[in-house]
C-alpha cells in the first residue's frame, strides 16, 4: 500500500558524499542468508544468547528461526553456527517459493484458515469458497506479520506463538472487490488482528496443539485503554459503543515481563464514507491520513463504526493507532491499548531495560516524513509492576531530532512543554495527536521509519524503508537522499544507557541501485530488523528490489563492534 501524509519540510545540507563515506567506513560485511520471494518479516527466535569472554560466541546450533512470509509461517532450522552459512547468490530465486540457504530447512506452519485448535473449522484456501465470519474467529487470520514465540517450559520445542495479521485485500479475503453485506465485512474484520496459538515440535515438525489459551483477537474483540488518554472524551463516541478491536497489526514487540505488543499501523485506511456520503476531514484527521475513500475495504458501508460521516461514531477513529498489550499465556485477558506510547502509525515496539531498570520502548511511525519516538517508564519496571502499575502506563514519550553534526535530542511530548500546552488541553490530546505534537516540537521527518532493534552493545538500529517524495531541498543529514527510492538504516546510541535525552548517530548503510552487480548493498526497502545477542543483524526487505531481484533477508555481522564493546565493559 502507498502511504502518504501532508507534513514535511526540514532541510539539511550535509554533503551526500560525506555521509556515504562515513557509512562505508563504519559498516561491516553483509551476507545474504535467504532470498524470500514475497513480503516477509523477521520474528523472534528463542535461542542461546551468550557472549563469552568478550567474543561473540556461536551458540545457536539447533535453535529455530521463525519467519513470517505472506500468509504462512516458515520455520527454519539453523544448522550451522553464527553467520557461517552458505549464502544464496544475489540473483537466485523466483516465484512463490523462497530460495533458502542450503544450511537451512523450512516447513510451512499456520497459513490463513488454519484452525487455532486442532479439529476446529478449517479453510484450505479454496478460491471458490470462503470461511464464514464466525468460522474465521476460530482460524488463523491473513497477512502474517510481526510475531513472537513465548516458550512454555525450558526447551525450545513448545510455546505460544503470537502473530499479527496486518491486512488482506477484499479480492483475497472475500473473492470480490467490495463487501456486499455485513457478513462480508465481518469476515474481513475477523481475518485481521492477532492469533495466539500453542505450537509444539513433535517428531521434528512444528504443529498447532490444543490449548486453553489459544485465541483470536480481531476487529470486534473487546479491548480496554490505559494510560493518560484512557478516560479522555477523545476516546468516547456519542453512541457510547464499547471499545472493540485492533486492526492493521504490523510489527510487534515483547516486554521484559513476557507479554506481546501488537502495533496498529495503517488504521486510517479502514475508515471512510459510504457511497454518496460527504465528509470534510478535520486537521487532526488529515494529519492521520483519513479520507472518504480509505483503502477501499468498504467497511463503512455496513458497519457504522467505520463511517467517518456518522456523528454517533465521532472519535471512533481515535481508538486506533495504538500499541496493544496481549498476555499470550492467558486467553481470558482483555487486550490493553497503552495510550502513554502515543498514537501514530506504529511499526514495531522495541523494548529494552535502561538505566535504573526503566522500560524503554523505541517506536517508528511508518509514513513519509514521520518520526521516531521513544517512551521511558517512570521508574524501575519491576518495582512498578510490584506496585500494580504497568510500566507502559506511566512515563514520558519523546520524539527524535537528528542534528546535522551526528548528535541528536529526544524532545519531550508532555503538556508541560509550553509549545504543546499552547495547542493542546491536556496530555490525552498530546498522546492522541502525537504526530501533531511531534510537528510542533521540531522532530526530524524521516524516510518511513519501520522496525527498530537494539543491539546488545547499546546501539539502536532503525530501517528507513524509502521515501520517493523527498526532494533535494528536503534532505537532511539523517535522510541524505532526495528522492530516496531504496531506503537506508540509521543507528544511534542514547546517553545514560537508553534513558538519556541526547544521542549520537550515524548511517549504518544506504541501499542504492547505483551499485555494481553483486555489490552487497544491492537491496531496496529494508524493513524487518532484528539484532540478536550474538552480533548478527537480520535485515528483511519489503518492496520492489533493485535489478529485478526478489525480496531478501540479509544478515550483517556486527561482531567487531560488539567485541570492542564487550572488551570495554
Ligand atoms: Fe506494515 Fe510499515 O510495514
Ligand atoms: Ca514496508
Amino acid at each position: 500500500m502507498i502511504h502518504d501524509n501532508d507534513t514535511s519540510n526540514y532541510s539539511g545540507n550535509r554533503p551526500f558524499e560525506d555521509v556515504l563515506r562515513a557509512s562505508l567506513s563504519r559498516r561491516n560485511l553483509l551476507t545474504r542468508s535467504a532470498a524470500l520471494s514475497a513480503t516477509g518479516f523477521l520474528a523472534a527466535l528463542a535461542g542461546n544468547r551468550n557472549v563469552v569472554n568478550g567474543a561473540i560466541a556461536a551458540t545457536t546450533q539447533g535453535t529455530s528461526d521463525v519467519v513470517a512470509q505472506g500468509s504462512d509461517v516458515i520455520v527454519a532450522q539453523r544448522l550451522s553456527p553464527a553467520i557461517n552459512f552458505s549464502p544464496v547468490p544475489v540473483a537466485a530465486g523466483s516465484g512463490p517459493v523462497p530460495t533458502i540457504s542450503s544450511d537451512y530447512q523450512y516447513d510451512v506452519l499456520i497459513p490463513w484458515g488454519t484452525p487455532i485448535q486442532p479439529g476446529g473449522p478449517e479453510y484450505t484456501g479454496d478460491p471458490n469458497s470462503r470461511p464464514t465470519a464466525s468460522q474465521q474467529t476460530q482460524q488463523v487470520g491473513i497477512g502474517h506479520d510481526g510475531m513472537w514465540l513465548f516458550p512454555i517450559g525450558n526447551g525450545n520445542d513448545h510455546g505460544m506463538l503470537a502473530i499479527n495479521h496486518e491486512f488482506g485485500t477484499n479480492p483475497h479475503i472475500l473473492g470480490k472487490d467490495n463487501p456486499e453485506s455485513l457478513e462480508d465485512v465481518r469476515l474481513s474484520q475477523h481475518a485481521h488482528g492477532v492469533s495466539v496459538v500453542e505450537v509444539r515440535k513433535q517428531n521434528g515438525q512444528w504443529q498447532v496443539v490444543s490449548s486453553n489459551n489459544s485465541r483470536r483477537i480481531h476487529v470486534n474483540t473487546p479491548v480496554t485503554f490505559s494510560g493518560a488518554a484512557a478516560n479522555s472524551n477523545l476516546l468516547r463516541t456519542p453512541a457510547g459503543n464499547p471499545a472493540l478491536g485492533t486492526v492493521n497489526n504490523c510489527a510487534n514487540g515483547k516486554t521484559p515481563w513476557d507479554t506481546y505488543l501488537t502495533c496498529e499501523e495503517n488504521f486510517n485506511g479502514y475508515f471512510g464514507v459510504p457511497t454518496d456520503g460527504t465528509f470534510t476531514a478535520t486537521p487532526e484527521q488529515r494529519r492521520y491520513g483519513f479520507s472518504a475513500e480509505g483503502f477501499g475495504y468498504g467497511w463503512q458501508n455496513f458497519d457504522p463504526r467505520f463511517d467517518l460521516s456518522n456523528p454517533a461514531y465521532k472519535n471512533e477513529e481515535n481508538r486506533f493507532g495504538w500499541i496493544v498489550e496481549i498476555d499470550p499465556m492467558d486467553g481470558s485477558q482483555t487486550p490493553v491499548k497503552r495510550t502513554a506510547l502515543g498514537r501514530f502509525k506504529h511499526e514495531n515496539a522495541e523494548v529494552v531495560v535502561g538505566q535504573g531498570g526503566r522500560a524503554v520502548v523505541y517506536m517508528g511511525d511508518d509514513e513519509r516524513f514521520d518520526y521516531i519516538y521513544k517512551f521511558v517508564s517512570e521508574s524501575n519496571w519491576r518495582s512498578m509492576r510490584a506496585r500494580g502499575i504497568s510500566p507502559l502506563d506511566r512515563g514520558k514519550l519523546y520524539v527524535a531530532k537528528f542534528n546535522e553534526d551526528g548528535t541528536g535530542e529526544w524532545l519531550e511530548l508532555t503538556i508541560a512543554n509550553p509549545v504543546l500546552s499552547a495547542q493542546f488541553n491536556d496530555q490525552a490530546e498530546v498522546l492522541t495527536y502525537a504526530r501533531i505534537a511531534g510537528d510542533l516540537v521540531g522532530a526530524t521527518p524521516m524516510d518511513r521509519p519501520e522496525w527498530i532493534t537494539a543491539a546488545p552493545n547499546g546501539e539502536v538500529y532503525c530501517t528507513l524503508t524509502n521515501n520517493s517524495r523527498r526532494t533535494p531541498a528536503q534532505v537532511n543529514a539523517a535522510n541524505p537522499l532526495g528522492p530516496n527510492p531504496d531506503g537506508h538504516i540509521i543507528r544511534w546510541r542514547d546517553s545514560n544507557n537508553y534513558v538519556g535525552l541526547t544521542f549520537t548517530w550515524d548511517i549504518f548503510i544506504l541501499a542504492q541501485d547505483t551499485h555494481a552487480e553483486g555489490d552487497e548493498r544491492t537491496f531496496s526497502s529494508p524493513d524487518g530488523l532484528w539484532a540478536d545477542a550474538d552480533g548478527r543483524l537480520f535485515i528483511q526487505t519489503d518492496g520492489p528490489q533493485q535489478k529485478g531481484l526478489n525480496d531478501q533477508m540479509l544478515v550483517a555481522d556486527l561482531t567487531p563492534a560488539l567485541s570492542a564493546a564487550c572488551l570495554r565493559e
